[in-house]
């Protein structure tokens, strides 16, 4: 009879053990936002019509651009309030990796190395701005500029741990590699004449040429797959349950023909045309990235 009373108290601690580690570990990353009723998102404002700076506003305001507008909808989704923390590209790359915000919304391009070490979101729309990849340079070089073989030897500036970063490495080997941590310092650097080109998103060319003078695309152009067009979120990896909420939301901001329209926004906040005919079919399909 006391053994049986033993075994089944052991019984029923192992389940009241059971049941608090199981409400524990059903305590996600997902309800820790919810909970806090925060979403920190980190992003680089230095990617015009993605992220940017509007120097007219102040505070939280002042941070603009197509993620911005994906931000405050997230954010919104989940019911909580938006904390952006701006930062360098790679710094973003590194607190997420660190978990030191929720996630970072910087017009990440999908790579096989991203999606190694974080989670990564389904594709959203990031417009026109990513269909090429493009070679700033000044006006004057115009001819000097035109093959491959031209950069040899040559400082090519790229933003650091960015797409363009690896599209000089693999595509131009012979140019000197010069990492910049902001795009407007790189910008700098090219006009001084330190970097004779700097490696940019096409639709951000456009908005860097727009404010500034005397820089122009090389005729020449990085090859772009497919898979770098569309963009992607950061987050943390193994938060999967925030990563499912964050695809639910992207799904349903597709569905309802938002991004066209944000797109056109930022833009327009950019100084830069808007595209004519923006339609649903030019949106990138909210389809799953692909796997690893
Ligand atoms: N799409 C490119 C990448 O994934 C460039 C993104 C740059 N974003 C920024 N906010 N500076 O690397």
């Amino acid at each position: 009879m006391k053994k049986i009373i033993c075994m089944a108290l052991a019984l029923v601690m192992l389940l009241a053990l059971g049941c608090t580690a199981f409400a524990a570990g059903e305590k996600n990353e997902l309800d820790a936002i919810k909970e806090a009723g925060v979403l920190t998102v980190a992003l680089s404002p230095d990617f015009a019509p993605m992220e940017f700076v509007d120097s007219s506003k102040e505070g939280q305001d002042q941070y603009v651009g197509f993620d911005v507008t994906l931000a405050k909808y997230i954010a919104e989704y989940l019911g909580v309030e938006l904390e952006i923390q701006a930062m360098s590209f790679d710094a973003c790359q590194t607190a997420v990796a660190m978990d030191a915000v929720d996630m970072s919304i910087s017009g990440y391009s999908w790579t096989e190395t991203r999606a190694e070490n974080f989670e990564l979101s389904d594709y959203y729309y990031a417009g026109d701005n990513e269909t090429e990849q493009v070679l700033l340079i000044k006006a004057e070089d115009a001819e000097k500029y035109t093959k491959p073989e031209d950069f040899a030897g040559v400082d090519v500036g790229a933003q650091n741990a960015s797409l363009q970063q690896m599209l000089v490495e693999e595509q131009l080997p012979d140019a000197k590699l010069y990492t910049i941590g902001e795009i407007g310092v790189g910008v700098m650097e090219l006009q001084s004449g330190n970097i004779a080109a700097l490696a940019v998103a096409a639709g951000n060319a456009d908005a860097i040429m727009a404010n500034n003078e005397g820089l122009v695309k090389c005729s020449w152009e990085f090859e772009v797959d497919a898979a770098y067009e569309a963009n992607v979120i950061m987050m943390h990896k193994g938060d999967v349950a925030l990563c499912a909420a964050v695809n639910e939301a992207l799904a349903e901001a597709y569905a309802n023909g938002y991004y066209g329209p944000w797109y056109d926004e930022a833009k327009i906040a950019a100084g830069l045309e808007t595209a004519t005919e923006v339609s649903i079919e030019d949106e990138a399909p909210a389809e799953e990235a692909p796997a690893a």
